[in-house]
């Protein structure tokens, strides 16, 4: 059988047409679970697949795709797909609870596009990572991260966003999330124990630094960023290259300001490959290695469920962030990794930061075409999302409205902490949709804009 395929495909596969990637990928799983396409055998080519199922040829790779990632399949490159040891048997089913009361569309900030998770690249690279790693990956590993990754990492970082960045001073840690509560603890136990943040911003951060036992203040911003002359504390967190959630770029001004301030800054660089319209703002670090703590994040990149990021620490705080780490007992698995590190030294990393740059930037551009003209939307220069103001009262009917039209977006004061100078608004997240439902999302959001602004 191996290699062979019947012609008559509809007896082999429970398929029914119209069922689309989804109902042609359960028919294989459920042709691999019954044993009838048994372990270790080639199944068919994708072109032959599409061409007597009569479905596009991209369905039949993504469906393998999906299913060499799920553990059914397995491919590698130049040779044939298999069918995965074991037959199906020993395999985890996919979840299939359906999320109750899930809005059917999503602008939620802060996420990138799950669909376009380069899987053949990273499945690729787990390969030959896990094929060619020694032994001592698969024990405990450095506290630090992996040398390899913090060696390409600093590589990468010099070259993409400007960064000062010698090996022995990056740790990876699991997340942004991760990071802040490891720094606001080594700067408490350094006496360094107020720390602001950006008014308005991220709130969970805030949280999770007042957990680490920092008291945290807010700093205003205004059109050129955080307004530094109002900074009263040992240490500070900011967005510069794309303000989150205004999306303004820190004025060189500021930067300068900044980093001469004394404080310790930490640079929360969430979203510095996204940059569509002009020069790309390099990382402040570079102005102040000594003074400012880089933070970089596979979250929007690639995927947040990958838990990975990256700090390049001042030489002084090295120690002490390796140790909270450690003792944190969170960080991400070596062989992911590695795996990283591989899709940068290999290119596929570049490849798919621009191929996801082009679609996000295309995304903007229909949303800031398609909004009423005349909004005075904000942010629209980089990153994964904008902000289209709207008035208090309307922005307090948001979360109903939206309800209604069954999408998920973020209103824009709650990130404030100074009430007084709360703004009204919509932080729409154009990465979070898959493509495919990227046009549905937009119409939800401009009848939700329709029906609170009249
Ligand atoms: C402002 C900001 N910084 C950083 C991150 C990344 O956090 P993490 O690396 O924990 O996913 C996010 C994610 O939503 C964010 O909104």
């Amino acid at each position: 059988m191996t290699g062979s395929w019947a012609s008559s495909v509809d007896a082999h596969l429970d398929w029914v047409p119209g069922g689309g990637r989804r109902g042609l990928a359960e028919a294989v799983r459920k042709a691999i679970r019954d044993g009838r396409w048994r372990a270790g055998v080639v199944v068919p080519s994708t072109r032959a697949l599409a061409h007597d199922l009569g479905v596009a040829r991209g369905t039949v790779t993504r469906v393998y795709a999906d299913l060499a990632a799920e553990g059914y399949l397995v491919t590698s490159q130049g040779a044939p797909t298999r069918v995965a040891d074991g037959g199906g048997e020993l395999l985890v089913e996919p979840a299939r609870i359906p999320v109750v009361g899930a809005p059917r569309w999503t602008l939620e900030p802060g996420r990138p596009d799950p669909s376009l998770f380069p899987r053949e690249q990273w499945l690729a690279a787990t390969k030959r990572v896990v094929q060619r790693a020694p032994h001592e990956v698969f024990d405990y590993g450095d506290p630090a991260g992996s040398a390899v990754l913090r060696e390409t990492l600093a590589v990468y970082l010099g070259r993409s966003r400007g960064v000062r960045a010698d090996p022995r001073r990056i740790v990876v840690c699991a997340g942004f999330t991760h990071a802040i509560t490891v720094l606001g603890r080594v700067l408490v136990d350094l006496g360094l124990s107020s720390m602001a943040f950006e008014d308005p911003s991220y709130a969970r951060f805030r949280d999770l630094a007042a957990g680490a036992g920092q008291r945290v203040v807010g700093v205003p911003v205004d059109g050129d960023g955080v307004r530094v002359s109002e900074l009263d504390s040992p240490a500070v967190v900011v967005t510069p290259a794309h303000h989150f959630p205004l999306g303004v770029t820190l004025a060189p001004a500021r930067r300068t300001a900044l980093v001469r301030s004394g404080a310790v800054v930490v640079e929360d660089d969430y979203d510095g490959e996204f940059r569509f319209d002009r020069q790309r703002v390099g990382a402040l670090q570079a102005l102040a290695p000594e003074q400012v703590v880089y933070a970089g994040t596979a979250s929007k990149t690639l995927a947040p469920s990958l838990r990975l990021a990256w700090l390049v620490l001042p030489g002084r705080l090295v120690e002490p962030v390796v140790a909270a780490v450690e003792s944190s007992g969170a960080r991400p698995p070596t062989v992911d990794q590695l795996v990283l590190a591989e899709l940068i030294s290999s290119g596929a990393y570049d490849r798919h930061v621009r191929r996801s740059r082009v679609e996000y930037r295309s995304r903007r551009d229909r949303l800031v075409a398609a909004l009423p003209a005349g909004l005075p939307v904000s942010g629209i220069s980089a990153g994964l999302h904008l902000v289209v103001p709207l008035s208090l009262d309307a922005e307090a009917s948001l979360a109903s409205v939206a309800g209604r039209h069954s999408l998920r977006v973020e209103a824009l004061s709650p990130l404030w902490m100074d009430q007084e100078r709360r703004r009204g608004g919509v932080v729409v997240g154009y990465g979070a949709s898959s493509k495919a439902a990227f046009a549905g999302a937009l119409e939800a959001l401009l009848a939700v804009l329709r029906e609170l602004t009249g």
